[in-house]
């Protein structure tokens, strides 16, 4: 299904539950996590591999296991390693936000084995803060001309039609917050943060007739059944943001932060779990394929998933519906392998479509990885009482599915606890 496809569905599914009072996708999320703990247990044996003792296990021996298998079974074979490259830079403003930022835009180009695929990235830099800064990488769904609206900065092609001001738009962004397009870009320069935008659509276009063709344009594996989705896809690219953005010294390389909301909430968790040059992660409302076990009973389901989206996974992925449980891993491994990095996760209570509750299972499952590291973890007592100074911070708000002041408010507070940053 395409971002139009999702967005109408949203919108209808709220139209319908505002009908019909009561129905179930008006139910909340509880305070305490119910259900099973996630499974197989993050340090016990895998694989024929004996369990996790320390950090260093875990590290040399247990996080390449793991990220082989979410490969195998889950995400697809990732290219071999590459280097993004900056092949154009050109001032949008110089003085944008009232005098606040400076606005670039940068044309990236990466080798694929076809050649080279090339994306955009608008780069807000404060000027009125001191360096090196640290700067958030945040994928958009609407094109980047949407995530940073100035005259000046070049449409994404492939961005949906419906976020350049169809009569839908309005709708959406009462429906899915006042920030799914665009973020607090002037509370997030305020509070001395660098923002780079990027539109995955560039990389791998979020529709399965198009998708296929662009995915294989990278020739990760023979094994068709294990070629990657574009989750993947997506994650590999910001990666390649990544690449560039080391090589401009006012930004600080031991403080890059990537986020994303819900299927780009999965790529970010994906991009850290991959490439350890990333240091922070906000992975909000990340669903099925992203914070939430594979094996809980709530939520949008591996067969659901895998039958709107079969674009997003390895084709492999889809043959464990039915069966979550013979996977070898599950989610919590995923956000493991960020450790010791910190991570947040977030939710809202009307949003069980991505099952916070499993989402929660799953931070308490990768727990003790973050305890092996000597960090604190998951710290927080229930679902709603975040703790900033956490290694994996759990954010709940009232609502539903979509990005409001209050999300972005618990961002950049836990990026502030984080980085020491904060003005
Ligand atoms: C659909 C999909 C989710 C995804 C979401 C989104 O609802 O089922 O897995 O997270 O779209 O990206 O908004």
């Amino acid at each position: 299904m395409t971002i139009e496809g999702v967005l109408i569905k949203t919108a209808a599914m709220a139209i319908a539950a505002v009908a019909l009072g009561g129905c179930v996708w008006l139910k909340t999320a509880p305070e305490e996590a119910n259900g099973e703990a996630a499974s197989p247990p993050i340090l016990a044996p895998l694989n024929g591999a004996p369990d996790v003792v320390d950090a260093e296990d875990w590290r040399e021996r247990r996080a390449p296991l793991l990220r082989e298998l979410f490969q195998s079974y889950v995400y697809g074979y990732f290219p071999p390693p590459s280097k993004a490259s900056i092949i154009d830079q050109r001032v949008v403003s110089e003085n944008a936000f009232n005098g606040a930022a400076r606005v670039e835009e940068l044309m990236v180009k990466a080798p694929n084995a076809e050649g080279e695929v090339q994306f955009g990235v608008v780069l807000i830099t404060p000027t009125n803060v001191p360096g090196p800064l640290p700067v958030i990488i945040a994928q958009n769904f609407c094109g980047n001309h949407n995530a940073v609206p100035l005259n000046g900065v070049t449409r994404s092609k492939n961005a949906p039609g419906m976020c350049d001001g169809s009569w839908a738009e309005p709708i959406i962004i009462r429906i899915l917050g006042e920030h799914i397009q665009t973020a607090p870009l002037e509370k997030i320069i305020e509070r001395g943060y660098a923002y780079a935008a990027v539109y995955p659509g560039d990389i791998v276009p979020d529709k399965d007739e198009t998708a296929q063709s662009a995915l294989a344009a990278f020739h990760t594996t023979q094994d068709k059944m294990k070629r990657w989705g574009a989750i993947g896809a997506w994650a590999w690219g910001v990666s390649r943001v990544v690449d560039v953005l080391e090589t401009l010294d006012r930004f600080d390389a031991d403080k890059i932060a990537v986020y994303g909301h819900s299927r780009l909430g999965k790529s970010a968790l994906v991009a850290a779990a991959y490439d350890e040059r990333i240091d922070i992660v906000l992975a909000h409302q990340s669903g099925t394929g992203g914070a939430t076990l594979t094996r809980s009973k709530a939520g949008e389901s591996l067969k659901q998933i895998t039958t709107s989206y079969p674009h997003w996974f390895a084709p492999i992925y889809a043959a464990y519906a039915g069966r979550e449980g013979d996977l070898p891993i599950d989610q919590h491994m995923l956000i493991a392998l960020i450790a010791p990095r910190p991570v947040l996760l977030g939710n809202a209570r009307r949003d069980v479509w991505s099952d916070p509750v499993g989402a929660f299972r799953a931070a308490e499952g990768a727990d003790p990885v973050y305890e092996l590291f000597g960090g604190n973890g998951l710290d927080q007592p229930n679902l709603v009482d975040i703790n900033y100074d956490a290694d994996i911070a759990f954010h709940m708000r009232p609502g539903g599915h979509g990005v409001n002041g209050a999300d972005w408010e618990a961002f950049l507070s836990f990026l502030d606890a984080q980085t020491d940053t904060g003005n």
